[in-house]
């Protein structure tokens, strides 16, 4: 067991002095090649120096997560790119210009600078800059290159609070450094520039539309599409089931007043087993909930507004958890500008159990 530091970050927005060298030391872990966990702006992420082989392996284990599932690389400064990828293509700077820094993911060919420990054995890296300051700051304290999987325990919603990553790292790791909630709430966009053309192989906060507007030619991997599709999909990661809770989550789908009822009596019969329910839904339609179950939803975030809805869904997820809710059911959360990205995580988490009403 190690004794993991907590780190509070006075000023995550202008780092102060003592921030300053807090980070200092977490960087100087992470070049003696130990693990710290860091909030970066879409979940918070377990660092190790991304160019040792050993904290990679050390990442992996930490997690419980497979080795055949490649980390992404961060970096704070564009020319470090040009260090770890064997080309940058001319889409990829258009992506970097558009959106980094950010929640947006690159995969290039590997020059061979990142071992393969961290690749998960791929000749190919994924490369993400991400905005967060506290990120930023670290990764240039580390050295210029960080891997970072999302700082939960394998299979579990991705952590979106330092005390998330307590829960399910305390004890693996040297520290985390705590810089508040983060923003986004949902992993970043991954975008595949090794194939014939563009493909985006994780929905995120960039959108489809988005990078389309951009690149043109961009199209999605077919096994986000279709789940079922034969392909296995072309991001290792996107295979396992994920973001699940510990209860049985069923995603309700249909038109809003079918799905309040349906909702509603689905909760109502498992309650008369005596099992413990939890109802996630959008503001809009709480009038649609009477009093018996009331106390058993909670509210998401506004479809309207849908970036809350991202903001909170593992968070949701691991307080229903922390409760321990034996069935959940949720709206589908698929009509706003965030549905792909949201519907992917959601019914990844149900392990695709949809009713349809
Ligand atoms: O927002 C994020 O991306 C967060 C924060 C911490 O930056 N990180 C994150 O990492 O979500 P992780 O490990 O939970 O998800 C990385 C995904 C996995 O599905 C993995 O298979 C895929 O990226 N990936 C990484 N390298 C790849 C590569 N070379 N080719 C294809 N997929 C890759
Ligand atoms: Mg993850």
């Amino acid at each position: 067991m190690i004794d993991t530091k907590l780190f509070v970050i006075e000023d995550p927005e202008n780092l102060t002095a003592k921030d300053i060298e807090n980070i200092g030391k977490a960087g100087d872990i992470l070049k003696s090649g130990g693990l710290i966990a860091f909030p970066t702006e879409t979940v918070y992420g377990l660092g190790g120096d991304a160019l040792n082989p050993e904290s990679s392996k050390k990442i992996y284990a930490a997690k419980g997560r497979p080795s055949d599932n490649p980390l992404i690389v961060h970096i704070a400064d564009f020319e470090d790119l040009l260090k770890i990828a064997d080309e940058v293509p001319a889409e990829a700077r258009v992506l970097a210009d558009t959106f980094w820094p950010g929640p947006l993911t690159i995969i290039l060919k590997n020059n061979g600078t990142v071992p393969r420990e961290t690749t998960g054995g791929l000749d190919t890296v994924a490369v993400r800059m991400p905005s967060d300051k506290v990120a930023c700051a670290l990764i240039r304290a580390a050295g210029g290159f960080i891997a970072a999987p999302s700082a939960n325990t394998s299979g579990r919603p991705s952590p979106t609070k330092a005390s998330h990553v307590m829960e399910d790292l305390s004890g693996r790791i040297e520290a985390v450094l705590d810089g508040g909630d983060v923003d986004i709430g949902l992993e970043s966009t991954i975008v595949d520039l090794t194939g014939k053309t563009p493909a985006i192989l994780r929905p995120g906060f960039i959108t489809f539309d988005m990078i389309k507007n951009v690149l043109p030619d961009v199209t999605y991997d077919p096994a986000i599409i279709n789940p079922e599709s034969k392909e296995p999909p072309k991001a290792p990661g996107m295979k396992y089931r994920h973001y699940a809770p510990k209860g049985k989550l069923t995603v309700v789908k249909g038109e809003k007043t079918a799905v309040a009822k349906a909702m509603t009596e689905l909760a109502k019969e498992k309650l008369k087993t005596g099992a413990k329910v939890g109802l996630m839904i959008s503001a809009e339609n709480t009038g649609l909930y009477d009093e018996t179950v009331r106390p058993f939803v909670r509210i998401v975030g506004e479809q309207f507004n849908d970036g809350t809805i991202a903001h909170n869904l593992f968070a949701v997820l691991r307080e229903f958890d922390e409760k321990e809710v034996d069935f959940i059911f949720s709206e589908s959360f698929d009509s706003g500008k965030l549905s792909d990205a949201i519907t992917n995580r959601l019914l990844k988490a149900a392990g695709y159990d949809v009713a349809e009403v």
